[in-house]
């Protein structure tokens, strides 16, 4: 997915408080579905849709079968056919969800307990979940606040190098599969220029444009009711540049030359900034092994805050040729990359400010 205003300068509008999904009121069966799964189950349910997605198309649906007997899988509504074809990103966002849906329930007092349902990426049932009663978790408000207080940053990456310790935290937590580029290492260097030449190469490719112009909220009004997609406080463009994105833009600049032109320079800056680069790759294409790099992935993003680190995951890379086929081969990777991210320690970091969904409108009922 491609998020390219960098370049343009603007401070958000839509603040912290707004990162809960609207609080409309919710009428009919979806007030009914909440009633039945009750307060804590419809939270666990809100804490696993603060996953990570591309751009924020929040891909998941979740059928309520019994209270604690759940089906989750893809909105193929939510689909991305131009950057996403083959639906891998839109499994890495399930597989965030469940990840997050797992630490949610362990701070609940519950085990959740995954069955896989099939092979097919964009099937609306991938995985049973089921809810077992376990003892409460000591860290349970902690557990709960990483979560909410996850967020993807891109700007401003410092070029200190990661501690040791850092570095063993998150791959501890990617798993045998994730490998490091620092900062000045041949990989890393050739990372920051596909990165970005992978993006110019997207951001004129008119049918991603329009792709991600799909998925951009303009205005406020447009951003609340829809509750998904890209605003310019989640692209990180503020101040003046902001508040010309809200009042001033639509669909239509997303394709003309200077939308382009600024998203291309800021993904430049943008790609020689860091410590460097977090490359995840699956052993093969199984949707088990896909939802499983988006599980690993998502508990990372749950370890960044309290060490002032943000990752940045750069996704034109896997999703234009030739660097979709050559990247992994270039870095010597045995298996299929699923995630380049380039990692790197800000001095600031602000609170989440990506919308998401009411837990009743990616629910559905058992009938
Ligand atoms: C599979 C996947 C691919 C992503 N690719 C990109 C990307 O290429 N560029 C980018 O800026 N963000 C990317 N993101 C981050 C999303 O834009 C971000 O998660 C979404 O807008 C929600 O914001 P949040 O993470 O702050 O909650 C990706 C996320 C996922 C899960």
């Amino acid at each position: 997915m491609s998020i390219g205003v960098g370049a343009i300068a603007l401070q958000g509008c839509l603040g912290a408080p707004r990162v809960r999904a609207a609080e409309r009121q919710v009428e009919g069966a979806g007030a009914k579905r909440l009633v039945a799964l009750g307060p804590e189950r419809e939270r666990i349910l809100a804490l696993a849709s603060r996953a990570a997605s591309s751009h924020n198309t929040q891909p998941w649906v979740v059928r309520v079968v019994e209270p604690d007997r759940w089906l989750v899988g893809a909105d193929r509504d939510r689909r991305l056919p131009v950057v996403d074809p083959l639906d891998r990103e839109l499994a890495l966002s399930v597989g965030g969800f469940l990840e997050n849906l797992a630490v949610a329930a362990s701070a609940y007092g519950f085990e959740a307990l995954f069955t896989p349902l099939g092979e097919e990426r964009a099937s609306p049932e991938l995985v049973e979940v089921r809810l077992a009663t376990a003892p409460a978790e000591p860290s349970a408000p902690e557990r709960i606040a990483r979560i909410e207080r996850r967020r993807t940053l891109r700007k401003h990456y410092l070029d200190r190098p990661l501690s040791p310790e850092a570095l063993a935290v998150l791959t501890a937590a990617l798993g045998p599969r994730a490998r490091w580029f620092p900062r000045g290492s041949h990989e890393a260097g050739r990372l920051a220029v596909a990165a970005a030449e992978a993006f110019k190469q997207q951001t004129w490719r008119d049918a991603a444009q329009s792709e991600l112009a799909r998925w951009i909220r303009f205005g406020d009004a447009d951003a609340r009711a829809k509750a998904d997609g890209l605003t310019a406080d989640t692209m990180e463009v503020g101040g003046l540049a902001g508040f010309f994105v809200r009042h001033f833009m639509d669909a239509r600049s997303v394709t003309g030359k200077r939308f382009r032109d600024a998203g291309v320079d800021g993904t430049y800056e943008q790609a020689r900034q860091g410590a460097g680069w977090l490359v995840l790759d699956a052993p093969d294409e199984r949707v088990s092994s896909i939802l499983d790099a988006g599980r690993r992935f998502a508990r990372m993003g749950l370890l960044l805050r309290e060490r002032r680190l943000a990752a940045h995951p750069m996704s034109q890379l896997l999703e234009e040729e030739p660097w979709r086929g050559s990247i992994g081969r270039e870095l010597g990777l045995d298996g299929l990359p699923q995630f380049v991210l380039r990692v790197g320690y800000v001095e600031d970091y602000p609170e989440p400010v990506s919308l998401r969904r009411q837990v009743s409108a990616f629910t559905v009922g058992s009938g």
